[in-house]
């Protein structure tokens, strides 16, 4: 088999067999393809994209590039939960303690930070010794004991995820659905679950800004698990504006935090609630997702969530006083309001400059080797299509040196426009996907 033939032939648009994918990404991460034909060959893909037969065999090899979870001495159905990234996206870190709670094993396998999306590993580490790394004996015992863990990828799970991904990023081939698809679900099946809920992010701080090209992702990963015998779901949700009304690190934590005490903002909660109630439909603890909707409010208003949480803290060696006590967070020494430059009321509040700007002031990665700075971040007083007075503020600034302050409040302002008008604001949620395709269900946001 010849490297050039089949980046040649991918370049055509012409379908490669499973044989010649499984060369290109095995010969690339042991190290005998080079970067420049792996580059060539991905742009090929995001060009001419690929039958979902190849798909199927792109995910498998990148699946079996690595070591496996083997989850099977554990009974009862594993769910898991994954979104495609945003901003102010937390609602994993809730919802895992809730399914846990009512009696769902959660081996939720998390990422970090991706360009202007925050990553649920760095919220979670926001938690002073709180560690997202364990061994596959640690992971078991918690799973039995506690039921719910959220880890990151150890080296050996999916390797050829980690090095194709690190080329995609610098190559402009990150937004490809073939590639997405491979890239999320090597790692969940490599996790180990029985069941995935998918939450495809739709809008401007999306990967995928345009319904239908978010529709066809979660159908493609739908399709991809299917495949292999696990149960799929997969919400299209909003991600115009922030969700919730944090935005940052620790701030993001202490907002799982009020959601498990009943006190989340709206949005957030709700989709908190959708989402762990189709996972207790998907686990088979609940009928329907009304029954699902009642166990859920009951988790959380009894408190046992909250234990759960704290049980997931202590199991991974993180402090739990931070439930009771918010100041051992790290914090922000500064404070700043960020005003409203006129009457009216906020026609956009693009969530992919907050998101760019968070990472300005500290909270995401610039390189590989940026240090974040878990304090740092936004507190969201209005949102889209909310009254403001001139003057009145909109958000508060949370930082910790000057200079980034000053840069993220420059970038920051490019993202509010106003209107003299009321302004119709989109969707909580958009519909869901199954193996029968999209199926419109709005939840207008609360
Ligand atoms: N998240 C991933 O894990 N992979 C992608 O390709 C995009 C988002």
């Amino acid at each position: 088999m010849r490297v050039y033939d089949i980046i040649y032939k991918k370049r055509n648009g012409n379908e490669l067999t499973p044989e010649e994918i499984s060369f290109m990404v095995r010969s690339y991460t042991e190290g005998t393809l080079p970067d420049y034909q792996m580059s060539a060959f991905l742009m090929a893909v995001w060009f001419r994209k690929m039958t979902g037969k190849e798909r199927a065999a792109l995910t498998s090899e990148m699946l079996h590039s690595g070591t496996t979870i083997d989850l099977s001495s554990i009974k009862g159905i594993k769910v898991d939960k994954h979104s495609t990234g945003g901003v102010g996206d937390g609602p994993s870190l809730s919802l895992a303690p809730i399914v846990a709670a009512a009696g769902g094993i959660v081996p939720m396998m998390s990422g970090r930070g991706l360009g202007h999306t925050g990553g649920t590993l760095d919220k979670l580490e926001s938690i002073p010794g709180y560690t997202v790394v364990i061994d596959q004996t640690l992971i078991k015992k918690n799973l039995t004991d506690v039921g719910v863990v959220i880890m990151g990828q150890t080296e050996d799970i999916a390797p050829a995820d980690k090095k194709m991904y690190s080329l995609r990023d610098v190559t402009a081939t990150v937004d490809s659905i073939d590639l997405i698809s491979g890239s999320i679900m090597s790692k969940k099946l490599a996790e180990g679950m029985d069941a995935l809920l998918l939450d495809v992010k739709t809008g401007k701080g999306a990967f995928m800004q345009k319904l239908e090209d978010s529709i066809a992702l979660a159908l493609s990963m739908v399709e991809i698990g299917v495949n292999l015998k696990k149960a799929m779901f997969s919400y299209i949700t909003d991600m115009n504006q922030p969700l919730g009304n944090a935005v940052g690190n620790s701030l993001e934590m202490i907002q799982a935090i009020e959601i498990l005490k009943g006190k989340g903002p709206s949005d957030i909660t709700e989709l908190v609630i959708l989402h762990s109630s189709r996972m207790l439909v998907m686990s088979k603890i609940a009928k329907n997702q009304e029954d699902a909707r009642n166990i859920v409010q009951k988790m959380i208003h009894s408190g046992k969530a909250l234990e759960k949480l704290e049980g997931m803290i202590k199991g991974q060696k993180g402090d739990p006083g931070v439930i009771e006590d918010y100041s051992l967070f790290p914090g922000a020494s500064i404070k700043e309001e960020l005003r409203s430059p006129e009457s009216g009321y906020i026609s956009d509040m693009d969530a992919l400059t907050i998101g760019i700007s968070s990472v300005l002031l500290g909270a995401g990665r610039e390189t590989m080797e940026s240090k974040l700075d878990y304090g740092v971040g936004y507190t969201l007083h209005k949102k889209l299509g909310d009254k403001v007075k001139k003057d009145e503020s909109i958000l508060t600034i949370h930082a910790n040196d000057k200079d980034k302050l000053e840069k993220a409040k420059n970038k920051l302002k490019e993202a509010f426009k106003f209107s003299k008008e009321p302004v119709s604001i989109p969707p909580l949620v958009y519909g869901y996907v199954t193996m029968d395709g999209f199926t419109e269900e709005v939840h207008p946001r609360p």
